[in-house]
């Protein structure tokens, strides 16, 4: 066998699970976004968990607020999704910069995409430092789920959101 790098790693357990973290901007509005470094943690209580880097505007707002809305994003999503990896919400608004339909799920604060397949409405539970990241541990109030949407994966490490019948 070669020895690997983790970024290598990543490669070789593709296709990977792809979530669109949703969390609420200081203004109101919604920010989004992929991560791979997600986790069913627990059933009963049902608990997930994500890991952000240490400067993610995502991390930082879902410690601030304590809400998250954890997706999993539909097909028609690919290119909004790898757009949402490449920039901050400290800096831009990336719904409206990416024209991304959003809707408002049981009146919360924090709105989803349109094109959703799975929505995990989440409050933060323990935030722990693991090595460069922060692993954030959150017990799901609801799912809600959309069968007739095809959900995104990450392919080739991260490198590309498809479908998982794309190979
Ligand atoms: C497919 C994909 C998966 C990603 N997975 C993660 C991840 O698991 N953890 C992480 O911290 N960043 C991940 N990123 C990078 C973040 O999405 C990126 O740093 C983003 O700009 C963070 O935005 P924010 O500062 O608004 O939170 C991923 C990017 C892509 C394209």
């Amino acid at each position: 066998m070669k020895e690997l790098n983790i970024m290598e790693a990543t490669v070789y357990t593709s296709p990977n699970p792809l979530t669109l973290i949703c969390s609420q901007n200081k203004d109101g509005t919604t920010n989004l976004a992929p991560i791979c470094f997600f986790s069913y943690l627990s059933f009963n209580p049902p608990m997930v968990g994500f890991a952000a880097g240490k400067q993610s505007h995502t991390g930082k707002r879902v410690r601030e607020t304590g809400k998250v809305i954890i997706t999993v994003p539909g097909e028609s999503m690919a290119d909004a999704v790898m757009a949402c990896g490449s920039s901050t919400g400290a800096s831009k608004n990336k719904v409206s910069e990416n024209n991304i339909e959003m809707i408002s799920i049981d009146g919360r604060d924090i709105q989803i995409p349109a094109d959703t397949r799975l929505a995990m409405i989440a409050t933060l539970q323990q935030a722990t430092e693991v090595g460069d990241h922060i692993l954030h541990v959150c017990q799901v109030e609801k799912f809600l789920g959309n069968e007739n949407t095809k959900g995104l994966y990450a392919w080739k490490g991260f490198g590309k959101a498809a479908p998982a019948e794309e190979g």
